[in-house]
C-alpha cells in the first residue's frame, strides 16, 4: 500500500488520537489536528516513534485557523488524500422538548457548520490528491431509524442537539458524496460504538482503539470502495 497522506480533526485525544496512531503506525502521513496548541503538539510528539505524525493548528470554529491550516499543509505536503472530520461536540443532554436554541446552536455550529466548512476549505488539497476519502464522525444516535425502533438499546439516549446535528452531518455526507462521486471521492459516515472518551463517558464499553477501526478502514477503502453510506463494524447503518 503506497503511504497516504491524512487529516485527522481532534487528534489530541480520544477517537481522533487512535485514529492518528492506526493510520501512522500503517506508514501514512498524519496531519495531527488540534485546537489546543499545547495538547495538539504533545499528542503529535507521543506519536512519532509510531510514525510521521505532524501537528497543525486546528480550531474548527475559527476561519483563520482553517485558512492557516489550508496554507500549512499546501507549503508542506501540498495534498491531502484524506480528511476524517473527527472532531465533535456534546454539550448538554436535553431532550427535543427542553433544549434551547443556545445549546442547538453551539452543537450544531461545530458538529455541523463547520465540519462542513473545514471540507470545504480542504477541497482543493483533496482533489490535488489521488485517494480522495473523507469520513464523516457519526453515530447511531443519529439514525432517525434506530430512533423508531422500541426494542433498539439506544432507543432513550436522546439529548437533542448531539442527535439532529449528527444526523444533518449524515445528510452532508450523503449529498457531498453524490456530488463528489464523478471526482472520484467517496464520502461515508462511521459510527465507532459506544466507546470510553471524554464524550462517550467512562462506563462505554469500548476502547478509543475499537473506535477507531471502522474510521481506519473506511478511509484507506480504495476507488471500488462504498461512498454515501453509513458504516459501522457490524455494517450498514440506517438513517
Ligand atoms: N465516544 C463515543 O461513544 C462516540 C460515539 C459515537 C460517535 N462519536 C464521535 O466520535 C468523535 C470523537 O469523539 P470522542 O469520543 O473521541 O470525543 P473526545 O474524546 O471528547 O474528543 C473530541 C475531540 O474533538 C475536539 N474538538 C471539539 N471541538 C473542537 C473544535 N471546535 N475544533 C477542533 N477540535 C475540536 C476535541 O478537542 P479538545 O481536546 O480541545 O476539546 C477533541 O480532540 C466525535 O465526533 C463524536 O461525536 C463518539
Amino acid at each position: 500500500m503506497s503511504n497516504k497522506v491524512f487529516l485527522v480533526t481532534g487528534g489530541n485525544k480520544g477517537i481522533g488520537n487512535a485514529i492518528v496512531r492506526q493510520l501512522a503506525s500503517a506508514g501514512h502521513t498524519l496531519y495531527l489536528g488540534a485546537r489546543n496548541v499545547e495538547a495538539g503538539q504533545q499528542a503529535a510528539a507521543e506519536l512519532q516513534s509510531v510514525g510521521d505524525v505532524r501537528f497543525v493548528h486546528l480550531d474548527l470554529n475559527d476561519t483563520q485557523s482553517q485558512l492557516t491550516a489550508v496554507e500549512h499543509i499546501k507549503a508542506d505536503t501540498g495534498y491531502l488524500d484524506g480528511l476524517i472530520n473527527n472532531a465533535g461536540i456534546i454539550t448538554d443532554y436535553s431532550t427535543a422538548a427542553t433544549v434551547t436554541v443556545e445549546n442547538l446552536s453551539t452543537t450544531f455550529t461545530t458538529n455541523l457548520f463547520s465540519t462542513i466548512a473545514v471540507t470545504q476549505q480542504m477541497l482543493p488539497l483533496l482533489r490535488a490528491g489521488e485517494h480522495k476519502a473523507i469520513v464523516n464522525l457519526s453515530t447511531g444516535l443519529g439514525s432517525i431509524t434506530q430512533h423508531g425502533d422500541p426494542s433498539w438499546p439506544f432507543h432513550s439516549t436522546v439529548p437533542m442537539a448531539y442527535n439532529a446535528s449528527k444526523a444533518a452531518l449524515n445528510m452532508f455526507t450523503v449529498l457531498l458524496a453524490k456530488e463528489l462521486r464523478a471526482e472520484g471521492f467517496r464520502v461515508n459516515s462511521v459510527s465507532p460504538g459506544w466507546i470510553a472518551t471524554d464524550l462517550g463517558g467512562q462506563d462505554a464499553p469500548g476502547t478509543a482503539e475499537e473506535g477507531a477501526q471502522i474510521a481506519v478502514e473506511t478511509a484507506l477503502k480504495g476507488a471500488d470502495g462504498p461512498t454515501g453510506l453509513f458504516l459501522t463494524s457490524g455494517g450498514v447503518i440506517p438513517w
